[in-house]
């Protein structure tokens, strides 16, 4: 049973990141840009439905993330309780959460506060403002989730090499 719970954990896990992570990469290097070349000013409509159609998918990819990765650390022998780093595993975990705290709290600050207040917005030079910082938190975002797999990875040579 335990095999079968950490499997399908790690599976999605995986798949969630891989929707997340994978989905802010697409956006930002394949979407932004043909729909720049091909619609020019009327990129941004296009942009607007993917991220409308982006954003329930990444809502559901943190917490699918969060709840299975808990589920992976409750189960694995390195993990020595809650803020307990008694190993290096434990220390790059929490440094993990941390970038993941910030992943999240960036992705629902633009979906939440920074979106509305784009759509409120009359002048176009505020508008275009908004919009370039909201831009940008992408990039951070996009940055930090590298970061976050780079964390993972080192995690898993820890916990396959260290026990
Ligand atoms: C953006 C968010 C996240 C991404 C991209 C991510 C990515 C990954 C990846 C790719 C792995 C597999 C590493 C491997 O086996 O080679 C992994 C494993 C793991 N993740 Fe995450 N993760 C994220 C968030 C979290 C969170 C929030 C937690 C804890 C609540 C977590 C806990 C774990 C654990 C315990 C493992 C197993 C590590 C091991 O093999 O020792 N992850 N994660």
């Amino acid at each position: 049973m335990r095999e079968i719970i950490l499997a399908v954990s790690y599976w999605l896990h995986l798949t969630a990141t891989v929707v997340w992570i994978g989905g802010i990469a697409f956006i930002l290097f394949i979407a932004i840009p043909s729909a720049k070349q091909v619609l020019g000013a009327d990129a941004g409509k296009l942009m607007g439905e993917i991220s409308k159609r982006f954003t329930p998918m990444a809502n559901y990819s943190i917490i699918f993330i969060v709840v299975t990765g808990a589920i992976l650390t409750g189960f694995n022998r390195q993990f020595s309780g809650i803020g307990n780093v008694g190993n290096s595993w434990s220390l790059t975990l929490i440094m993990k959460h941390v970038l993941v705290f910030v992943m999240a709290a960036v992705h629902f600050y633009r979906g939440l506060v920074l979106a509305p207040k784009i759509a409120r917005t009359e002048t176009v030079s505020e508008k275009t403002l908004l919009q370039k910082l909201s831009l940008n938190l992408v990039k951070v975002n996009f940055c930090l989730g590298v970061m976050v797999l780079l964390l993972s990875g080192i995690m898993s040579v820890l916990f396959r090499y260290n026990t």
